[in-house]
């Protein structure tokens, strides 16, 4: 990419001269994912590996609740995001209130909330949850009935895999992945017999019925790098193929795959912006960040 080489060379002195780590999603663009960012990964991951940075500062290549999840997990550490309106369909479709509103209602149902929200609705929650451990998580509240929110598609597609226990749900989806459907698999499966199709859990239902595998960003990458199938098709965003194609030369990714409008507005330039003046900061009021904490925390005690 040389025309942002001037960007690249300008992070990596920035890095060095603020004591700042980038840590980047899965779907942030080749250009940041290859070149400024010193770990990627699955929003798993990502919080794992926020708990332990040691740098004096934290860029978040990703959304919002990323970067929340960050400083939730080392409060002394200044956060940043480099574009504070990358946020998210789900994190933005339930609110404290709402999640009050479901304790009065089921009593005594816990309440596994999925990463994919703000921390004052983390703070209201029992544990949280990432697509990455959402099973887990489930079997180990050893619980007939949860509720897991606020991914309906997420919730329903654990379901299938915990029959034995019942989870209720709420209406929030992803704006990304809820618009793939088991026509678009089929077209591909037509045009490419013996593809290997593999959908994020976000997915509505019926679409990842009709997948050969089902994961976390993480867990679809190590599938395709270990089991390296002639053609796949990442029914995800389209960062994620783009990310391990050229390292893959063998491997034909093949569409369709849709853009995530939150994790694209972060660019080299407002990540070397963000470096340059120590914004935007990503603070949590300390008594919620508490609450929030434990149930991240939580959920990190749960082995994946
Ligand atoms: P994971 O990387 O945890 O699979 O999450 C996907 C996602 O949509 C994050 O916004
Ligand atoms: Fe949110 Fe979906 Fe974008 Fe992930 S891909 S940040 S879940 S809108």
């Amino acid at each position: 990419w040389p025309a942002l080489a001037g960007d690249v060379e300008a992070i990596l002195a920035l890095k060095r001269s603020r004591n700042a780590v980038v840590l980047a999603h899965n779907y942030q663009a080749p250009e940041i994912f290859h070149t400024v960012a010193d770990i990627v990964g699955d929003s798993l991951a990502l919080a794992r590996e926020a708990a332990k940075v040691d740098a004096d500062v934290i860029v978040l290549a990703g959304v919002h609740f990323m970067a929340e999840t960050a400083k939730l997990l080392n409060p002394g550490k200044t956060v940043l995001i480099p574009d504070l309106r990358a946020g998210c369909s789900l994190a933005d479709s339930i609110t404290a209130a709402d999640v009050r509103g479901l304790r009065a209602k089921y009593p005594g149902v816990p309440i596994v909330t999925y990463v994919n929200t703000s921390a004052a609705v983390k703070a209201e929650s029992d544990i949280c949850c990432t697509s990455g451990n959402a099973v887990e998580v489930v079997r180990s509240l050893n619980a007939p009935r949860v509720l897991m929110i606020p991914d309906e598609f997420l919730a329903r597609n654990v379901q299938a895999l915990v029959p034995e226990v019942e989870i209720l749900t709420w209406a929030g989806h992803c704006e990304v992945h809820e618009r793939f459907t088991p026509a678009d698999i089929r077209e591909v499966r037509d045009s490419y017999p013996g593809i290997t199709v593999i959908a994020h859990p976000e997915c509505p239902p019926d679409v990842v019925a009709e997948s050969d595998f089902s994961g976390s960003t993480a867990m679809m990458m190590n599938f395709v790098t270990e089991r390296r199938p002639a053609q796949v098709v990442l029914v995800t965003e389209c960062s994620m193929a783009d990310n391990i194609a050229a390292a893959n030369p063998d491997i034909e990714f093949v569409k369709p795959c849709n853009l995530c409008p939150h994790m694209k507005r972060i660019t080299l330039r407002n990540i070397r912006h963000a470096l340059e003046t120590l914004t935007q900061e990503v603070t949590v009021e300390p008594e919620l960040a508490d609450r929030a904490r434990l149930a991240v925390e939580r959920m990190l005690a749960v082995r994946p």
